[in-house]
């Protein structure tokens, strides 16, 4: 069983540059699970399937090409062989993620997948979502739950969402994220929540470095 670091948390609490900088200080594999969310998300956008059409959903979901390739130092998602990196960061895509993640066969068929890029990963891996520590991997070495204010976390959000040239505003960025917390952490499926033995660690007003190095003093106290 490979080395196993799970980071959960709400939207915008910084689990995807955390996670990236832990796994580029350790060298494991990084598994960014709410892009595997977001290529069910974006492909049931183009194929016209409705959040109601739940069998439809996990179907696709169980059929899909998932993958995680490094290109150039740069990791990228890629779905049925196509770089939809950059493609599902939009706020649609997000919405239509977050509707499919509430849908049980959905979690259902991604399950599988998340644990073999896990368990494939020679020098262990870390994996950011939302029910890492609670459903994927209950027994991974290092749990994290990241935390933030919910206007420090839009605040971050709308400012990745205009470096990429989204146009929105703060406050439909804020709105959009309490929407969404809402229905992540209410669903009756895998809510996002703790797991009774993650470390919770609060990042209002914490710089990345600091956050980095907490986790990885984490992991090196589990190794030894
Ligand atoms: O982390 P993110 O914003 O890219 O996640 C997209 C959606 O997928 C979000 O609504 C939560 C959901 N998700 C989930 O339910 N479980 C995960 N392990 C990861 C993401």
């Amino acid at each position: 069983m490979s080395f196993i670091v799970a980071i959960d948390g709400p939207a915008g609490a910084g689990k995807s540059t955390v996670a990236r900088r832990v796994a580029e200080h350790l060298n494991m594999a990084l598994v960014d699970t709410g892009a595997i969310y977001r290529c069910v998300g974006i492909q049931s956008l183009r194929q016209n399937i409705s959040p109601e059409e739940t069998e439809r959903l996990g179907e696709l979901a169980a059929r899909l090409r998932i993958e995680f390739r490094r290109l150039n130092g740069v990791e990228g998602v890629f779905c049925e062989g196509e770089d939809v990196s950059t493609l599902i960061r939009t706020p649609d895509v997000a919405k239509a993620a977050s509707a499919v993640a509430s849908r049980p066969p959905v979690r259902r068929a991604l399950l599988e997948l998340q644990r073999r890029l896990g368990r494939d990963a020679p020098l262990g891996a870390v994996l950011e979502g939302r029910d890492i520590g609670t459903v994927v991997f209950p027994q991974a070495n290092v749990k994290v739950f990241l935390t933030a204010s919910a206007e420090e976390r839009a605040r971050r959000r709308h400012e990745e969402l205009s470096g990429k040239g989204i146009v929105t505003t703060y406050d439909l960025v804020l709105a959009d994220q309490i929407a969404r917390d809402s229905e992540d952490e209410n669903r009756a499926v895998a809510p996002l929540k703790p797991a009774a033995d993650a470390v919770r660690v609060d990042t209002t007003g914490l710089p990345t470095d600091a956050v980095v190095d907490r986790i990885v003093a984490l992991v090196h106290a589990r190794k030894t």
